[in-house]
Protein backbone atom coordinates (compact mmCIF):
# COMPACT_ATOMS: atom_id res chain seq x y z
CA UNK A 1 0.00 0.00 0.00
CA UNK A 2 1.49 3.45 -0.84
CA UNK A 3 2.41 4.96 2.83
CA UNK A 4 1.26 8.50 3.22
CA UNK A 5 2.86 11.89 2.36
CA UNK A 6 3.85 14.19 4.88
CA UNK A 7 5.24 17.69 4.61
CA UNK A 8 7.31 18.63 7.69
CA UNK A 9 7.84 22.54 7.28
CA UNK A 10 11.51 22.60 9.37
CA UNK A 11 13.70 20.68 11.17
CA UNK A 12 12.81 18.95 13.86
CA UNK A 13 13.89 16.92 16.94
CA UNK A 14 15.17 13.54 15.68
CA UNK A 15 12.73 11.63 18.09
CA UNK A 16 9.69 13.09 16.33
CA UNK A 17 10.81 13.16 13.12
CA UNK A 18 11.90 9.30 13.77
CA UNK A 19 7.77 9.03 14.50
CA UNK A 20 6.51 10.06 11.44
CA UNK A 21 9.32 8.48 9.25
CA UNK A 22 8.28 5.40 10.80
CA UNK A 23 4.63 5.89 9.38
CA UNK A 24 4.96 8.27 6.25
CA UNK A 25 7.29 9.48 3.53
CA UNK A 26 8.78 12.85 4.60
CA UNK A 27 9.31 15.78 2.93
CA UNK A 28 11.85 17.93 5.22
CA UNK A 29 12.46 21.06 4.69
CA UNK A 30 15.75 20.84 6.45
CA UNK A 31 16.16 24.09 7.81
CA UNK A 32 17.07 25.38 11.73
CA UNK A 33 16.62 28.73 10.85
CA UNK A 34 14.79 29.44 7.62
CA UNK A 35 11.17 28.69 6.44
CA UNK A 36 9.63 26.92 3.86
CA UNK A 37 9.72 29.07 1.12
CA UNK A 38 6.21 29.67 -0.18
CA UNK A 39 6.61 27.85 -3.52
CA UNK A 40 8.16 24.75 -2.16
CA UNK A 41 5.15 24.84 0.44
CA UNK A 42 2.51 24.87 -2.37
CA UNK A 43 4.36 22.66 -4.62
CA UNK A 44 5.14 19.30 -1.48
CA UNK A 45 1.17 19.84 -0.41
CA UNK A 46 -0.02 18.98 -3.86
CA UNK A 47 0.32 15.13 -2.91
CA UNK A 48 0.56 15.18 0.84
CA UNK A 49 -2.04 13.97 3.31
CA UNK A 50 -0.26 15.78 6.35
CA UNK A 51 1.40 19.02 6.91
CA UNK A 52 3.92 19.47 10.16
CA UNK A 53 4.23 22.82 10.84
CA UNK A 54 5.11 25.43 13.21
CA UNK A 55 4.46 29.54 14.20
CA UNK A 56 6.22 30.59 11.36
CA UNK A 57 4.23 29.14 8.32
CA UNK A 58 1.38 30.33 7.21
CA UNK A 59 -1.54 27.71 6.34
CA UNK A 60 -4.56 29.62 4.56
CA UNK A 61 -7.09 28.56 2.22
CA UNK A 62 -4.30 28.91 -0.87
CA UNK A 63 -2.41 25.75 0.99
CA UNK A 64 -5.50 23.76 1.38
CA UNK A 65 -6.62 24.32 -1.69
CA UNK A 66 -3.40 23.06 -3.33
CA UNK A 67 -3.79 19.99 -1.02
CA UNK A 68 -6.59 17.74 -2.33
CA UNK A 69 -5.22 14.56 -0.49
CA UNK A 70 -4.99 16.46 3.18
CA UNK A 71 -6.44 14.41 6.65
CA UNK A 72 -4.14 16.32 8.85
CA UNK A 73 -2.31 19.81 10.22
CA UNK A 74 -0.51 19.28 13.02
CA UNK A 75 1.63 22.55 14.28
CA UNK A 76 4.16 22.31 16.90
CA UNK A 77 3.16 25.04 18.99
CA UNK A 78 0.38 26.40 21.27
CA UNK A 79 -0.72 29.04 19.41
CA UNK A 80 -2.41 28.05 16.12
CA UNK A 81 -3.53 31.28 14.71
CA UNK A 82 -1.30 31.58 11.51
CA UNK A 83 -3.46 28.36 10.27
CA UNK A 84 -6.95 29.36 9.26
CA UNK A 85 -8.69 27.03 10.58
CA UNK A 86 -12.52 27.56 9.62
CA UNK A 87 -11.05 26.75 6.11
CA UNK A 88 -9.52 23.36 7.33
CA UNK A 89 -13.04 22.51 9.59
CA UNK A 90 -14.52 23.46 6.46
CA UNK A 91 -12.96 20.34 4.41
CA UNK A 92 -13.30 18.57 7.68
CA UNK A 93 -9.72 18.71 8.40
CA UNK A 94 -8.40 18.38 11.89
CA UNK A 95 -6.12 21.15 13.28
CA UNK A 96 -3.31 19.72 15.96
CA UNK A 97 -1.37 21.94 18.22
CA UNK A 98 0.09 21.36 21.73
CA UNK A 99 -1.20 22.69 24.91
CA UNK A 100 0.20 21.65 28.62
CA UNK A 101 3.38 20.89 27.75
CA UNK A 102 4.66 24.14 27.04
CA UNK A 103 3.40 25.51 29.91
CA UNK A 104 5.64 25.87 32.54
CA UNK A 105 8.66 26.57 29.90
CA UNK A 106 7.16 29.69 29.06
CA UNK A 107 5.96 30.62 32.02
CA UNK A 108 9.68 30.67 33.29
CA UNK A 109 10.79 32.81 30.35
CA UNK A 110 8.34 35.23 31.25
CA UNK A 111 9.67 35.80 34.62
CA UNK A 112 12.31 36.09 32.91
CA UNK A 113 11.84 39.02 31.23
CA UNK A 114 10.08 40.47 34.16
CA UNK A 115 12.92 40.12 35.83
CA UNK A 116 15.27 41.31 33.30
CA UNK A 117 13.28 44.59 32.87
CA UNK A 118 12.70 45.25 36.39
CA UNK A 119 16.41 44.91 37.08
CA UNK A 120 17.55 46.10 34.14
CA UNK A 121 19.76 43.08 33.79
CA UNK A 122 20.76 43.53 30.01
CA UNK A 123 21.51 46.84 30.60
CA UNK A 124 24.18 46.12 33.16
CA UNK A 125 25.51 43.47 31.31
CA UNK A 126 26.04 45.78 28.46
CA UNK A 127 27.22 48.46 30.60
CA UNK A 128 30.23 46.05 31.79
CA UNK A 129 31.46 45.21 28.43
CA UNK A 130 31.56 48.57 27.50
CA UNK A 131 33.78 49.18 30.11
CA UNK A 132 31.47 51.79 31.54
CA UNK A 133 31.36 50.36 34.77
CA UNK A 134 33.82 52.85 37.52
CA UNK A 135 32.87 51.09 40.51
CA UNK A 136 29.84 51.05 42.85
CA UNK A 137 27.42 53.86 42.41
CA UNK A 138 24.01 54.76 44.58
CA UNK A 139 21.74 55.13 41.71
CA UNK A 140 23.46 53.26 39.25
CA UNK A 141 21.20 50.77 37.30
CA UNK A 142 18.43 51.35 40.16
CA UNK A 143 15.63 49.39 38.77
CA UNK A 144 12.13 48.68 40.20
CA UNK A 145 11.27 46.15 42.86
CA UNK A 146 9.37 43.07 42.06
CA UNK A 147 8.55 41.47 45.32
CA UNK A 148 5.73 42.96 46.71
CA UNK A 149 4.91 43.99 43.50
CA UNK A 150 1.65 43.99 41.80
CA UNK A 151 1.25 41.93 38.51
CA UNK A 152 -1.60 42.37 36.56
CA UNK A 153 -2.17 39.09 33.87
CA UNK A 154 -4.41 39.39 30.88
CA UNK A 155 -5.37 36.26 29.70
CA UNK A 156 -5.21 33.91 33.09
CA UNK A 157 -4.78 30.51 30.48
CA UNK A 158 -2.62 27.68 31.90
CA UNK A 159 0.45 29.92 31.32
CA UNK A 160 -1.03 32.73 32.82
CA UNK A 161 -1.85 30.78 35.63
CA UNK A 162 1.74 29.46 35.71
CA UNK A 163 3.00 32.86 36.15
CA UNK A 164 0.40 33.84 38.76
CA UNK A 165 1.93 30.85 40.54
CA UNK A 166 5.32 32.27 40.00
CA UNK A 167 4.16 35.59 41.27
CA UNK A 168 3.11 34.22 44.51
CA UNK A 169 6.67 33.18 45.55
CA UNK A 170 7.65 36.79 44.97
CA UNK A 171 4.98 38.21 47.16
CA UNK A 172 3.10 39.78 44.53
CA UNK A 173 -0.16 41.01 44.89
CA UNK A 174 -1.99 39.20 41.18
CA UNK A 175 -4.78 41.26 39.29
CA UNK A 176 -6.18 39.08 36.28
CA UNK A 177 -8.58 39.88 33.77
CA UNK A 178 -10.07 36.92 31.37
CA UNK A 179 -12.46 36.03 29.13
CA UNK A 180 -14.36 34.25 32.17
CA UNK A 181 -13.37 33.97 35.91
CA UNK A 182 -11.63 31.13 37.20
CA UNK A 183 -12.89 31.08 41.08
CA UNK A 184 -10.82 28.03 41.82
CA UNK A 185 -7.25 30.11 40.65
CA UNK A 186 -8.78 33.30 42.73
CA UNK A 187 -8.98 31.15 45.83
CA UNK A 188 -5.95 28.95 45.52
CA UNK A 189 -3.62 31.54 44.95
CA UNK A 190 -5.32 34.70 46.20
CA UNK A 191 -5.66 36.26 42.30
CA UNK A 192 -8.52 39.14 42.35
CA UNK A 193 -10.07 39.34 39.03
CA UNK A 194 -10.93 42.80 37.29
CA UNK A 195 -11.67 45.02 34.58
CA UNK A 196 -9.28 45.58 31.54
CA UNK A 197 -9.25 49.43 32.66
CA UNK A 198 -8.24 48.75 36.62
CA UNK A 199 -6.09 46.29 35.62
CA UNK A 200 -4.40 48.69 33.67
CA UNK A 201 -4.43 51.34 35.88
CA UNK A 202 -3.09 49.67 39.31
CA UNK A 203 -0.14 46.96 38.03
CA UNK A 204 3.43 47.44 38.17
CA UNK A 205 3.44 44.36 35.75
CA UNK A 206 1.18 43.91 33.03
CA UNK A 207 2.11 40.72 31.36
CA UNK A 208 0.11 40.14 28.28
CA UNK A 209 -1.08 36.26 27.54
CA UNK A 210 -4.08 36.27 25.51
CA UNK A 211 -4.09 34.38 22.44
CA UNK A 212 -4.34 35.87 19.61
CA UNK A 213 -7.54 36.49 17.35
CA UNK A 214 -9.54 39.19 15.71
CA UNK A 215 -10.97 40.30 18.76
CA UNK A 216 -7.36 40.87 20.87
CA UNK A 217 -6.00 42.55 17.50
CA UNK A 218 -4.01 45.37 18.92
CA UNK A 219 -5.78 45.57 22.37
CA UNK A 220 -3.21 47.17 23.87
CA UNK A 221 -2.65 50.39 22.06
CA UNK A 222 -2.15 53.94 22.78
CA UNK A 223 -5.55 54.42 25.02
CA UNK A 224 -4.04 51.01 27.38
CA UNK A 225 -0.49 53.04 27.90
CA UNK A 226 -2.29 55.75 28.80
CA UNK A 227 -3.71 54.43 31.55
CA UNK A 228 -0.67 52.59 33.07
CA UNK A 229 1.59 53.80 35.69
CA UNK A 230 4.53 55.72 34.57
CA UNK A 231 6.77 52.99 36.33
CA UNK A 232 4.77 50.14 34.77
CA UNK A 233 6.41 47.48 32.79
CA UNK A 234 4.70 45.51 30.01
CA UNK A 235 5.85 42.07 28.89
CA UNK A 236 4.63 40.29 26.11
CA UNK A 237 4.52 36.61 25.46
CA UNK A 238 1.90 36.33 23.68
CA UNK A 239 1.31 37.24 20.33
CA UNK A 240 3.13 40.56 18.42
CA UNK A 241 -0.58 41.36 16.98
CA UNK A 242 -1.99 41.95 20.09
CA UNK A 243 -0.36 44.84 20.38
CA UNK A 244 -0.09 48.29 18.72
CA UNK A 245 3.76 48.25 18.48
CA UNK A 246 4.00 52.13 17.67
CA UNK A 247 2.09 53.18 20.56
CA UNK A 248 4.06 50.68 22.56
CA UNK A 249 7.10 53.10 20.96
CA UNK A 250 5.78 56.19 21.91
CA UNK A 251 4.70 54.68 25.78
CA UNK A 252 8.25 54.11 26.18
CA UNK A 253 9.63 57.32 24.72
CA UNK A 254 6.86 59.81 26.32
CA UNK A 255 7.73 57.79 29.61
CA UNK A 256 4.40 56.92 29.97
CA UNK A 257 5.26 53.70 31.19
CA UNK A 258 8.79 52.82 32.30
CA UNK A 259 10.07 49.17 30.31
CA UNK A 260 8.67 46.53 28.20
CA UNK A 261 9.70 42.85 28.30
CA UNK A 262 9.06 41.04 25.04
CA UNK A 263 9.28 37.81 23.05
CA UNK A 264 6.87 38.12 20.43
CA UNK A 265 6.41 40.95 17.09
CA UNK A 266 4.01 41.94 14.77
CA UNK A 267 6.51 40.87 12.03
CA UNK A 268 8.88 38.10 13.08
CA UNK A 269 12.05 38.20 12.57
CA UNK A 270 11.28 42.32 13.89
CA UNK A 271 13.90 44.45 11.74
CA UNK A 272 17.03 44.85 13.48
CA UNK A 273 16.07 48.88 12.79
CA UNK A 274 12.76 48.51 13.81
CA UNK A 275 12.29 51.71 16.41
CA UNK A 276 11.73 49.50 19.28
CA UNK A 277 15.25 47.67 19.84
CA UNK A 278 17.01 51.15 19.73
CA UNK A 279 15.35 51.77 23.41
CA UNK A 280 17.70 50.82 26.51
CA UNK A 281 14.56 49.99 27.95
CA UNK A 282 13.22 47.05 25.87
CA UNK A 283 14.49 43.54 26.55
CA UNK A 284 13.90 41.93 23.34
CA UNK A 285 14.19 38.07 22.34
CA UNK A 286 13.06 36.09 19.54
CA UNK A 287 10.21 34.25 20.32
CA UNK A 288 12.21 31.85 22.83
CA UNK A 289 9.25 31.30 25.34
CA UNK A 290 8.85 28.15 24.90
CA UNK A 291 12.83 27.08 23.96
CA UNK A 292 14.05 24.81 26.36
CA UNK A 293 15.59 21.48 24.50
CA UNK A 294 12.85 19.64 26.97
CA UNK A 295 10.28 20.95 25.82
CA UNK A 296 10.45 21.77 22.31
CA UNK A 297 11.03 17.77 22.22
CA UNK A 298 8.04 17.60 24.41
CA UNK A 299 6.21 19.67 21.51
CA UNK A 300 7.91 18.02 18.92
CA UNK A 301 6.60 14.67 19.76
CA UNK A 302 3.36 16.04 20.43
CA UNK A 303 2.86 17.69 17.10
CA UNK A 304 4.09 13.98 15.73
CA UNK A 305 1.63 12.01 17.74
CA UNK A 306 -1.24 14.49 16.41
CA UNK A 307 -0.26 14.00 12.99
CA UNK A 308 0.08 10.43 12.46
CA UNK A 309 -3.43 10.23 14.72
CA UNK A 310 -4.72 12.27 12.01
CA UNK A 311 -2.90 9.86 9.04
CA UNK A 312 -4.50 6.87 10.62
CA UNK A 313 -8.38 8.87 11.03
CA UNK A 314 -7.74 8.45 14.78
CA UNK A 315 -8.84 11.53 17.62
CA UNK A 316 -6.12 14.14 17.82
CA UNK A 317 -4.82 14.79 21.11
CA UNK A 318 -5.24 18.08 21.07
CA UNK A 319 -7.30 19.08 17.83
CA UNK A 320 -7.91 23.16 17.64
CA UNK A 321 -11.26 22.23 15.61
CA UNK A 322 -13.24 19.80 17.76
CA UNK A 323 -16.41 20.20 15.78
CA UNK A 324 -14.19 18.40 12.63
CA UNK A 325 -15.39 15.42 14.63
CA UNK A 326 -19.26 16.14 15.58
CA UNK A 327 -20.30 14.71 11.94
CA UNK A 328 -18.57 11.59 12.53
C1 LIG B 1 3.43 28.67 20.68
O1 LIG B 1 3.55 27.49 21.04
O2 LIG B 1 2.39 29.14 20.25
C2 LIG B 1 4.64 29.52 20.81
O3 LIG B 1 4.43 30.81 20.43
C3 LIG B 1 5.81 28.87 20.13
O4 LIG B 1 6.30 28.08 21.16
Amino acid sequence: MKRDKVVVTRRIPGQALELIEAKAEVYLWDSEEVPIPRHVLLEQVADASGIYTNVSDKIDKEVFDNAPLLKVVSTMAVGFDNIDVSEATKRGIPVGYTPGVLTETTADLTFALLMATARRIVEGADYIRQGKWKSWGPMVLTGQDVYGATIGIIGLGRIGEAVARRATGFGMKILYHNRHRRPEVEERLNARYCSLEELLQASDFVVLLAPSSPETYRMIGEREFSLMKPNAIFINTSRGRNVDESALYRALCDNKIWAAGLDVFEEEPIAADHPLLSLPNVVALPHIGSASIATRTKMAVLAAENLLAGLQGQKLKHTANPEVYDSV
